[in-house]
């Protein structure tokens, strides 16, 4: 496996490979990788001849309040994760590889980037689109990889990959939790130890609220009620957003029919966690 910073050495291996006819899948990540991008690299070994991940703190989706400088990194160790893990090629570029100084095109999605997330961090999907439509140009994959702990970020690149007709299969994967039911982010990190356990009530909210559609709750509003109070229950946690939405549009609903996105966002000390469970 090697590890290459320029976009150039990205492309022709890249190019070397589709010509011996070979496919390529395309993991993009931050970085301070653990199991739930560990899950992404497997998927795409396994459905793909070379597996490229990148490797990229990118400060476009950073706004300017927000852990850019504090974000966690160990290339070392994420370099060892996926060559265990069977990825033949790390892309790790400097940030003015991929924004040289003059640089000033940017990709601006009208739908789906204005609520849940995009409501409290109103440059992200910007950002994060931004990175990823370049990412796709230099990789050139056929299937690239995204994980649901991120639904809107899934969605949105879904609708950006159609939008703009890149010829690229997006394949969605499921959460992965610690032990516990916490999901596994980069940022559990910053958590002490009495916040690591008041997180755990993200993922127990969300189970509550998970039996309770199960059970046949149909009103979005009772949902979200029942969701607010079990977090609110917890005196470390602060409420960014819950929202019940169309697993499609991303618009809110009032009446649960499938499938709907169920997705929470709340600060546990300083740190922000994200989760969420889709209902199909
Ligand atoms: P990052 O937060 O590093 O996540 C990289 C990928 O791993 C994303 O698709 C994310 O959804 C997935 N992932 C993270 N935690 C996961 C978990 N517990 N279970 C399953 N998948 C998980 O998301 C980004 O980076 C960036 O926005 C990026 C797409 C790389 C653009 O900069």
């Amino acid at each position: 496996m090697k590890i290459v910073e320029t976009v150039r050495e990205v492309r022709e291996q890249v190019r070397a490979w589709h010509q011996e006819g070979l496919s390529v899948g395309l993991v993009p990540t931050m970085g301070y990788l653990h199991e739930g991008h560990k899950s992404l690299i497997d998927r795409a070994v396994a459905e793909n001849d070379r597996v490229v991940v990148s490797v990229f703190v990118n400060p476009m989706q950073f706004g300017p309040t927000e852990d850019l400088e504090s974000y966690p990194r160990d290339l070392e160790r994420d370099g060892a994760l996926c060559q265990k893990a069977g990825a033949s090629l790390i892309f790790h570029p400097q940030p003015e590889e991929m924004y040289p100084e003059d640089f000033s095109s940017y990709i601006d999605m009208n739908t789906l980037t204005g609520g849940l997330c995009g409501k409290s961090r109103p440059i992200h999907f910007r950002g994060v689109c931004t990175v990823v439509a370049k990412l796709f140009h230099i990789a050139e994959p056929d299937r690239a990889y995204f994980g649901q702990k991120d639904a809107q970020q899934l969605a949105v690149i879904r609708h950006m990959v159609n939008d703009l007709s890149f010829g690229i299969e997006i394949v969605g994967c499921p959460i992965v939790r610690e032990e516990d039911g916490l999901a596994k982010s980069s940022r559990n990190t910053y958590l002490s130890q009495d916040e690591r356990k008041a997180a755990l009530i993200l993922s127990h909210a969300l189970k509550k609220g998970r039996e309770s559609v199960e059970n046949g709750e149909k009103s979005a509003k009772a949902l979200v009620e029942l969701i607010r109070k079990e977090i609110q229950a917890e005196p470390l946690a602060r409420i960014d957003y819950v929202e019940v939405v169309d697993w499609n549009t991303l618009e809110p609903v009032e009446e649960i029919q499938k499938p709907i996105l169920v997705a929470i966002a709340a600060y546990i000390g300083k740190t922000r966690l994200i989760d969420n469970f889709i209902y199909e």
